[in-house]
């Protein structure tokens, strides 16, 4: 761990886990390109893997680094440790501010612990609501004690800046500036392609060449249990088709790889390949013919590649997509996400219906936004 000491006030950015590794990047390089204040950074790594994939791609080397994942971790234990493990750092470093990201637990034991200590906290990505405290779990409620801590809320669209004013959360707090998802996806998408892609996906577009792909990812906690194994149970049929092929970037947790490699590991058609780096899923995100996920950020995702995305989720805090036409909620039920797949395959009509790009979560212009404000509001 190394320190810097500029004098300057520190402005300290805590995550995670992948979606907010991928959704901060674009945010920590808009913060570091400016001179009154100093950027740090502290990764819980309450994912491993599949955070530091994310920190190569976009050579974000964390200050501080509390290295906390454990296989199998529950959500006691998980918070224990980040709320230990952060408070330490912020005791170290007392920073003006502390900015956080969605509804993870790293998110919300950031948020804590910088309350505890008194210290403001940005969120970005507030707002989102499915108000059911089950669906998304635990992160709708994660999301609500973000929430009622923080004094900066960068809202993606109008509809989550709506949700904090019902909360009573003051308007002067409230911006609406875009999902930073789409800053990451536009930095990601308009580079060239690099050599990884060759050797991961290249083949599989080859061996798959003449049917069509549907991209496919699926880890939810309240899933796990009947809602993956319907999930799989679905897919088994479904790459039973000739003009179908899945790839299937499976989600590092041991309990989401059991299920499905035990229900699909035996089929040529399906690509149960291991988590890709961003440029990569990217790449699949372009290629596919759809996507069937219950991700939140493929949610976002998909519709600004004009890909129709089947929710596979009974509930979602991303309205927009489904209003915009492009993402349709499925849930997990084996024979309705098996006929909403067959419409799209089968009915051309139907798919064109949904394969329309629409961006309702933003210009790509989030984090300068957001970068903009946090320096204001430490200026006055
Ligand atoms: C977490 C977030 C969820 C987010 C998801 C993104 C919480 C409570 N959940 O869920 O909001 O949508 O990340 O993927 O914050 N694992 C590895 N290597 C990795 C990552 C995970 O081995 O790089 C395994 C570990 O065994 C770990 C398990 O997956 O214990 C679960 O990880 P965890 O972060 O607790 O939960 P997720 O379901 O990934
Ligand atoms: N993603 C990725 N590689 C993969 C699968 C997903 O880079 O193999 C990206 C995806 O583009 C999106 C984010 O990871 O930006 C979503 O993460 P995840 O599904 O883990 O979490 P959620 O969005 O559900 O919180």
């Amino acid at each position: 761990m190394t320190m810097k000491m500029t004098g300057k006030p520190k402005i300290l950015t805590i995550f995670g886990t992948r979606p907010e590794a991928i959704k901060l990047f674009p945010v920590v390089q808009a913060l570091s390109s400016r001179k009154n204040f100093e950027t740090l950074t502290c990764v819980t790594a309450q994912h491993r893997q599949m955070l530091d994939q994310v920190l190569q791609i976009a050579d974000i080397r964390p200050d501080y680094d509390l290295d906390l994942m454990k296989a199998n971790q529950s959500l006691d234990d998980l918070t224990a440790r980040l709320l230990s493990g952060i408070g330490k750092i912020l005791d170290k470093t007392m920073p003006q501010r502390v900015i956080v990201q969605g509804d993870t637990a790293t998110a919300m034991c950031g948020a804590l612990s910088a309350y505890y200590r008194q210290i403001p906290v940005s969120h970005v990505e507030a707002g989102l609501r499915s108000y059911n405290i089950y669906h998304p779990w635990p992160e709708e409620v994660n999301r609500k004690i973000i929430g009622t801590i923080a004094d900066q809320h960068f809202a993606p669209t109008e509809a989550s800046a709506d949700a904090l004013r019902k909360e009573n959360i003051p308007a002067e707090q409230i911006y609406v500036t875009g999902n930073t998802v789409i800053d990451a996806l536009l930095i990601t998408a308009n580079k060239p392609d690099q050599s990884d892609l060759a050797n991961i996906l290249s083949p599989l577009y080859k061996k798959f060449s003449g049917r069509k792909i549907i991209g496919v990812t699926s880890h939810r906690r309240e899933n796990l249990g009947d809602g993956l194994t319907n999930i799989a149970s679905a897919l088994r049929i479904l790459a039973m088709r000739d003009d179908v092929a899945l790839i299937f970037p499976v989600h590092l947790n041991p309990k989401v790889r059991t299920i499905m490699h035990d229900a699909l590991g035996d089929l040529d058609n399906v690509a149960m390949i291991e988590p890709l780096d961003y440029p990569n899923f990217v790449s699949l995100l372009k290629h596919c013919h759809f996507m069937m996920t219950d991700s939140g950020g493929v949610q976002e995702e998909a519709p600004a590649l004009g890909k129709p995305v089947l929710v596979m989720r009974d509930t979602t805090e991303r309205p927009e997509g489904v209003a915009a036409g492009t993402a349709k909620l499925v849930g997990t039920d084996k024979d309705v996400l098996l006929s909403e797949a067959i419409r799209l395959l089968d009915e051309e009509d139907h798919y064109l219906a949904m394969a329309r790009a629409h961006n309702p979560f933003g210009d790509g212009t989030a984090s300068r936004q957001i970068a903009d404000i946090i320096e204001q509001s430490l200026a006055s």
